[in-house]
């Protein structure tokens, strides 16, 4: 039998928000996307046979210091050796086999810098170009130049650069950097690099859907904290008719988990409000890859740490007991275990009686598992006794 869709649920969900306005943008690489092109092509999506993306956490570092920075993947166990390049390619050979059609890199640093660009992003694209993979790279664009600007284009990426602040002094604080010399040059270098990248993209900007949206490449996302909340409209301005507008609200993971104080980043309006005016304002509704209300890296993905443990999505750090993915580096296994992903998520939505777009983002609520908790009671009732 199959698995009820989540629309079937009897659950309250938790973006079912008045957006302003609706989006006349669609960005390529997410599921509205993949949508069209299913339907120029006459074929239909089935999600629950086959995931559509593959979160790859490469091992880059980073500069910044964002008190925010969830760390894709950090911190529930030490990591293993990070895997090389020729491993990561026969990840991504599995996944298209499995009909995956996006990469996504979320992290763990930032992908711009020369060192990481060089020896990790760059390979891991052209692997995925070649298996006819579009990437999704998430960046401040600190380090972007218009050599990397072009290869992205010319590698079918959609490039979603961090953009929390228009303020160069908030600018400097939300990175960490407040402090250090040369602070309030940091925004202006990242402003100048955003626009290298509408230069370079512009004349692919313009392709428009049989609906009349246009499908775009780029996109600024905003991690919405207590100290930018009241920059959306000026950063969805921003953003224009050529990038994607994401407002996305902040998750408590990686340093943000640890932060001695997360509701300081989160302020005084509180978590709940931040989440509303994130749905309010965001192109997508909330994350960038929102299908049928849940994100699509987490709902319709697989992901693999540095060290190739699986995780349920890129940015969990609880998750690594599914172990790792070059231990059965089979599709059928692989398959499998993304399909008991969406059925857990699925029971456990049922039983805390909410459908949180992102498990990540949902607060504990009291007597009710999280979802990691509820995964290994689940894992622990699959095993059969002894
Ligand atoms: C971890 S970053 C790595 C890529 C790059 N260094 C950057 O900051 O864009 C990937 C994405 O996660 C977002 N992010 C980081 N910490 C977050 C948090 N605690 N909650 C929500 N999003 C977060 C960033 O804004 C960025 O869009
Ligand atoms: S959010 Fe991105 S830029 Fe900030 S510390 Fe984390 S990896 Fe670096």
């Amino acid at each position: 039998m199959s698995e009820p869709s989540f629309s079937e649920l009897d659950v309250p969900i938790d973006t079912n928000i008045e957006k302003e306005k609706p989006s006349s943008k669609v960005l390529r690489g997410m599921p509205d996307f993949f949508e069209i092109e299913a339907t120029e092509r006459g074929e239909q999506i089935d999600s629950d046979k086959n995931p559509e993306y593959v979160m790859i956490n490469l091992d880059t570092n980073c500069g910044m210091q964002c008190p925010k920075c969830a760390e894709p993947g950090q911190g529930a166990a030490e990591r293993g050796k990070s895997l090389s390049n020729e491993e990561r390619t026969a990840i991504l050979d599995l996944a298209a086999e499995i009909g995956v059609k996006e990469l996504v890199v979320v992290g763990t640093g930032e992908p711009t810098k020369w060192n990481n660009y060089i020896n990790q992003v760059k390979p891991a694209i052209e692997a995925a170009y070649e298996r006819k993979m579009g990437t999704v790279l998430f960046t401040t664009a600190i380090g972007l130049t218009q050599e990397q600007a072009e290869f992205y284009r010319d590698h079918d990426v959609t490039v979603i650069v961090s953009l929390d602040s228009l303020d160069p002094a908030n600018y400097a604080r939300l990175v960490g950097h407040a402090d250090k010399p040369g602070a309030s040059n940091i925004l202006p270098a990242v402003l100048e690099h955003i626009r290298i990248l509408r230069e370079t993209y512009a004349a692919d900007s313009a392709q428009a859907t049989a609906d009349g949206r246009s499908i775009v490449r780029l996109g600024v996302n905003v991690t919405v904290q207590g100290a930018n909340v009241d920059e959306l409209e000026a950063i969805r301005d921003f953003a224009g008719d050529d990038m994607m507008f994401i407002a996305n609200v902040l998750m408590p993971e990686g340093r943000a988990r640890r932060f001695e104080d997360f509701e300081k980043l989160v302020g005084e309006k509180g978590l709940d409000a931040l989440r509303k005016r994130a749905a309010e304002m965001s192109d997508t509704g909330g994350h960038s890859s929102l299908a049928n209300e849940v994100c699509s890296y987490f709902n319709r993905g697989i992901s693999v740490d540095t060290d190739g443990r699986e995780l349920f999505c890129g940015y969990d750090s609880q998750t690594h007991k599914l172990g790792n993915i070059q231990d059965h580096l089979s599709a059928q296994e692989v398959l499998q275990r993304y399909q008991e992903k969406r059925t857990v998520y699925r029971a456990w939505c049922e039983q805390i009686g909410q459908k949180p777009s992102c498990p990540n983002r949902v607060e504990d609520t009291p007597g009710q598992p999280s979802f990691a908790e509820f995964l290994d009671e689940w894992r622990e009732r699959q095993q059969p006794e002894s």
